[in-house]
């Protein structure tokens, strides 16, 4: 049996850029070869923000497109859209009922929902919930994810053991305590303005979007005002530290030689870094036409998923619903 058992999971509320590439999606598909992967698209999620019934549908598509063509491999790995395993909800609920407000209403996640203009709704509110019933269902050992997540799986934690107080116990828990998997290195992917890359702050670079828009993205990327004779600092630099990312260290040695030598224009830099985004997701470009020219082969792969999910959920639900009393 292959080693851990891992699940992460995205939401399909947006496009994906390469600061969800970088820090969740290549460290988990990283993971798939040794060990017993779970990745989903978090459809109930996103309907936390999501008004548009046709948005919504068209996103979680695209989101499964994305995963596919950047590297998913559905042999190895259990890849399933959210919704076609509603036991989740159940589990949820279970949870619920144990889950106090006061942890909830800690979470800096929601809060900065409501900042931005998400309105106060009890799904919202929920959220993380339904996302320890999302990580708990699958006794998941490790979750991959980026650093703002980090709150989210304490609080499953928090949840997993109360649970397991209140209803296991020491000999048989109900659920397995998961690990956050942060890597330090891509914990945060800056955006083009510097702060961490969000669909919420309009900063983003897309994986797979028009690569003349990209372009013009990128040499828009706010730098400072470093005259063009002068030496730069490239740890200080977001164009740098995308660059980084996915240039080798030959590459990335070469770049930082000419920042620190001075007589280098950030323009040359936005340059190098649009040509090496151009060179690096191409593969995963060609991939994902051929994805979209066969809906029916993507469709199968989520519902095969499902179904090896649905597997999991029923054990993981069973065990919960008799420990509480429902069975
Ligand atoms: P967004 O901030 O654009 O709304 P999500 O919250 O949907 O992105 O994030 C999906 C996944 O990608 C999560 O695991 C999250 O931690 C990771 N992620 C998103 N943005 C970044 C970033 N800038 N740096 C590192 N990881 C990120
Ligand atoms: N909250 C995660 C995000 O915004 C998405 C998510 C939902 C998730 N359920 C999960 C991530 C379970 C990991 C595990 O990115």
């Amino acid at each position: 049996m292959p080693g851990k058992r891992i699940l992460s999971g995205v939401q399909s509320s947006g496009t994906l850029h390469i600061g969800n590439y970088f820090g969740m999606m290549r460290p988990s598909f990283a993971l798939q070869e040794e060990n017993d992967c779970y990745y989903f698209i978090a459809n109930f999620h996103a309907l936390t923000s999501q008004p548009d019934p046709e948005l919504l549908r068209q996103r979680t598509y695209n989101v499964a497109l994305d995963f596919l063509a950047c590297g998913l491999d559905p042999q190895k790995t259990v890849f399933f859209r959210q919704s076609d395993v509603p036991q989740v909800q159940e589990l949820a609920w279970l949870l619920s009922c144990i889950c106090p407000m006061g942890l909830l209403q800690r979470c800096h996640s929601y809060k900065e929902k409501l900042e931005h203009g998400l309105s106060a709704d009890h799904g919202l509110f929920a959220y993380p919930v339904l996302m320890a019933a999302d990580i708990l269902m699958y006794d998941a050992d490790l979750v991959p994810v980026g650093k703002d997540q980090k709150q989210h799986l304490e609080v499953t934690r928090d949840l997993a053991i109360r649970f397991n107080e209140r209803f296991g116990s020491r000999k048989h828990p109900i659920f397995r305590i998961p690990d956050a998997l942060i890597s330090e290195e891509v914990a945060v992917i800056p955006g083009l303005d510097g702060q961490k890359m969000s669909k919420s702050y309009n900063n983003t670079i897309e994986i797979f979007g028009d690569a003349k828009a990209i372009r013009k993205k990128i040499m828009s990327m706010k730098t400072d005002s470093t005259p063009v004779e002068a030496p730069k600092d490239p740890d200080k630099c977001n164009i740098f530290q995308l660059y980084k990312l996915m240039a080798t260290p030959e590459e990335v040695a070469e770049l930082r030689e000419m920042y620190l030598k001075g007589g280098m224009g950030y323009g040359t830099a936005k340059q190098m870094l649009y040509d090496k985004y151009i060179e690096y997701f191409a593969p995963m470009r060609e991939k994902r036409k051929e994805l979209e020219a066969n809906p029916q082969l993507v469709e199968d792969i989520l519902q095969d998923g499902a179904s090896r999910a649905r597997k999991v959920a029923q054990v993981t639900l069973q065990r919960a619903r008799a420990a509480v009393g429902l069975e």
